[in-house]
């Protein structure tokens, strides 16, 4: 049967290891494998608006021998006028695996259902799956580990950042920590799902509405915009809202010595986070750009020829 990566728990703890240790080796070496030789078609379309997950995309599929096909929701008939499983029975004639960066994470499971190729979220407003396997990249170079280590996500609690926190950190046997104002809590499924992989990997999950208390001795310190793409009229009431879990100098302190800080970027300087944190020491935010590629990569070679 097809495998798609829709959430973060689609893989179980061992297939995400599997996944990470490929990043690795593809990061050594870069053009070592070519599963979408020929050259294959893969296509990545955008609902939203990109650069990192359009150019990651893009330069993976061509250095696995493969030839991206970038679509933007304006220019095709997905979008209203046709259904997303009548696309995908469109491309799959045609394409090797489909990349799909949308609102709703219903239109992603309509799109997997019934489809041959795999199908990857690259991003809905519940889930941002692609983007934690780059930063638990990031975090296991830089730690060497992540079972075990304290992880806490502050801002907006049901983003997809967030919640892609807590189930991928869950599943990695992390101590995932969300912090948020109490109307920006994550969904109450979505904690429950992630409680109870956290259950079976040695790991746990925490909810705070107290900034400071959410960031003592944490391993690693992640924020995210406050205002998703698709919640720009919330703009003035979320910046009113989030001030006190903005990222500075003082809230760093608070977390381990050597915390590292993440950001999935782009980021809004000055708001989720300071200049000084974004761009100091303790802040590994190009690392974990660049590593978009290489998990990315390993994920569509896993998808294509070990899943
Ligand atoms: N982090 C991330 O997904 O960035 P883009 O919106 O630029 O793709
Ligand atoms: N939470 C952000 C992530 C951007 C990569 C958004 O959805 O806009």
């Amino acid at each position: 049967m097809t495998r798609h990566f829709l959430r973060d728990d689609d893989l179980s703890q061992a297939e995400q290891l599997e996944i990470l240790d490929l990043a690795v080796d593809l990061k050594k070496h870069r053009y070592s494998v070519t599963p979408l030789a020929g050259p294959q078609t893969v296509a990545v379309i955008f609902d939203k608006s990109s650069t990192r997950t359009r150019v990651s995309f893009a330069v993976g599929i061509a250095d696995l021998g493969g030839s991206p096909l970038i679509i933007s929701t304006a220019n095709s008939q997905l979008g209203g006028k046709e259904t997303p499983s009548d696309t995908a029975r469109v491309l799959e004639r045609m394409v090797s695996a489909i990349v799909w960066r949308t609102y709703a994470q219903s239109g992603l499971e309509e799109m997997a259902l019934g489809t041959t190729v795999p199908v990857i979220n690259a991003l809905s407003d519940e889930f941002h799956p692609c983007q934690l396997l780059a930063d638990l990249l990031t975090i296991r170079e830089h730690r060497g580990t992540l079972a075990g280590l304290t992880v806490t996500f502050l801002g907006d609690g049901a983003s997809n950042m967030s919640q892609s926190y807590l189930l991928a950190g869950a599943v990695a046997g992390m101590h995932v920590r969300i912090a948020s104002p109490l109307e920006y809590a994550p969904d109450a499924a979505v904690v429950s799902d992630a409680r109870a992989l956290a259950e079976a990997s040695g790991g746990s999950v925490s909810l705070y509405t107290d900034p400071a208390e959410s960031v003592a001795g944490a391993d690693v310190v992640v924020t995210d915009t406050w205002v998703s793409m698709g919640k720009e009229d919330e703009k003035a009431d979320r910046i009113a809202t989030f001030g006190a879990f903005r990222v500075d100098s003082d809230l760093m302190a608070l977390a381990k010595d050597d915390a590292l800080f993440l950001h999935c970027l782009p980021a809004d300087r000055g708001y989720e986070v300071t200049a000084d944190v974004i761009d100091g020491g303790q802040s590994v935010i190009w690392d974990e750009a660049e590593n978009r590629l290489h998990a990315q990569k390993a994920l569509m070679v896993w998808l294509l020829e070990r899943a």
